[in-house]
């Protein structure tokens, strides 16, 4: 009997949905032709380190919609407590903050360095 119940919870544990995605970094390049203005290129975003950090619901549905490119990622809202600058994260003692532009996107070279 025993046995059967752990067959059982074998069983549902190995069914259970997967608790991360596979992707382990997140290209953020929707307003790339603004950010070239500013000297700066696409956001890496390292979604696997946040898995590891936070619960999934920390984030999603509260902060950001699970779907790539569904948000809207900007700036302005980073700079105002929602997204990346939500409280608690990059504008908080709890994350390097927003100001330390070349820790989320890549710097394009200038034209002194070419
Ligand atoms: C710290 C916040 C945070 C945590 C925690 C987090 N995510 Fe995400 N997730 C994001 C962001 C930001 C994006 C990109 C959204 C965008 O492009 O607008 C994203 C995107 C996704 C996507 C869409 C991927 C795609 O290619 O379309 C899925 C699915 C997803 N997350 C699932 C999860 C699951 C499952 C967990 C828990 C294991 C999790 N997320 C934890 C912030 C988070
Ligand atoms: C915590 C990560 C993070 C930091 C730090 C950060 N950014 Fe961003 N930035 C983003 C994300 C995410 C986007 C939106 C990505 C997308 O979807 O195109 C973005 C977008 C942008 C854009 C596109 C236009 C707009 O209004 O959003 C510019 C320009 C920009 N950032 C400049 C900067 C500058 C300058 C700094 C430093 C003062 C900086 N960023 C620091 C994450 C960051």
């Amino acid at each position: 009997m025993t046995k059967v119940l752990h067959s059982a919870l074998l069983l549902i544990a190995l069914s259970a949905p997967a608790f991360a995605i596979d992707t382990v970094d997140i290209i953020l390049d929707s307003k790339v032709e603004s950010m070239k203005a500013a000297g700066l290129g696409a956001v890496t975003y390292p979604h696997k380190l946040h898995e590891q950090l936070y619960e999934c619901d920390d984030c999603h549905p509260k902060i950001f919609i699970d779907k790539k490119g569904g948000n809207d990622m900007n700036m302005q809202k980073n700079m105002t407590e929602q997204q990346c600058g939500y409280a608690g994260c990059h504008n908080s003692a709890y994350a390097f903050p927003l100001y330390l532009c070349d820790y989320c996107h890549e710097v394009l070279p200038t034209a002194k360095d070419k």
